[in-house]
């Protein structure tokens, strides 16, 4: 299965990329963790994406681009892949067609979480993620058991830089002017399938694979 989610910040990519890998058994590819990942680690490749991230700004598409192609020729993706937050703009789109065609290959599906801006906000402005095994917490729709730690693994629980009030505006922004015309593209491609994001995560899970078993017949 060889999946794109697309959708705002905070549609809740990284929580249905999850539960859809699992359930496909194919690996979760988000640019995001990668990034912060390298940020943490403090890289070459995490100290440039930071510059972006930090005040909401995409990470310049050459650099994007280098970076996922390298991790679609790794031997784990033969079976398919589960892309989160890639791509964001449509010379990223157009780079990843061009790879999946030398290699005979195309997306299944692109399935595009659809929530309003309001709710976004209210989204990320709670959410609080495990620096340990990368689980996601919301204060008010999925706190911890124990304030402050990860159910899974007892770290202590992270607020993301870019989950400020004003740079959440601003990545809406972003969305809205780079990235949501990768809905029409992938409209005329034929692949896209909306799901309504707005309700319960086991709910948007369940949507999106009955749309999807719609969508490959
Ligand atoms: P990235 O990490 O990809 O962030 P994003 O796209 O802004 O998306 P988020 O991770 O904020 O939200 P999400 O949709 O994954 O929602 P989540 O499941 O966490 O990118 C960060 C930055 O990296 C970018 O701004 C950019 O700078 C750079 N970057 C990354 N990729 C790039 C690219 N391709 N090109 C250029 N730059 C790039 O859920 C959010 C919250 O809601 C959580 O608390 C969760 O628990 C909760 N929640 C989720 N679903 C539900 C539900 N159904 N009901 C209630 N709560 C829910």
């Amino acid at each position: 299965m060889r999946l794109v989610l697309l959708g705002p910040p905070g549609a809740g990519k990284g929580t249905q990329a999850q539960r859809l890998a699992t359930e496909f058994d194919v690996p979760h590819i988000s640019t995001g963790d990668t990034f912060r990942a390298n940020a943490l680690a403090e890289t070459p490749l995490g100290r440039k994406a930071k510059e972006y991230m930090s005040r909401g700004a995409l990470v310049p598409d050459e650099i994007v681009v280098e970076m996922v192609l390298d991790r679609l020729q790794k031997s784990d993706t033969e079976k398919g892949f589960i892309l989160d937050g890639f791509p964001r703009t449509r010379p990223q789109a157009e780079a990843l067609d061009s790879l999946l065609v030398s290699d005979g290959h195309r997306l299944d599906a692109v399935v595009d979480l659809v929530i309003d801006d309001e709710l976004v906000v209210r989204r990320l402005v709670g959410r609080r993620s495990c620096p340990g095994c990368g689980a996601l917490y919301h204060l008010s729709w999925g706190p911890p058991l124990l304030e402050g730690k990860c159910d899974n693994c007892g770290a202590t629980l992270v607020k993301r830089d870019d989950d400020d009030k004003p740079t959440v505006r601003r990545r809406l922004e972003i969305y809205h002017s780079d990235t949501e015309v990768l809905e029409a593209y992938y409209a005329t491609t034929g692949q896209l399938v909306k799901v309504a994001g707005d309700a319960p995560e086991v709910e948007v899970t369940r949507r999106a694979l009955e749309a999807l078993r719609a969508h490959l017949g």
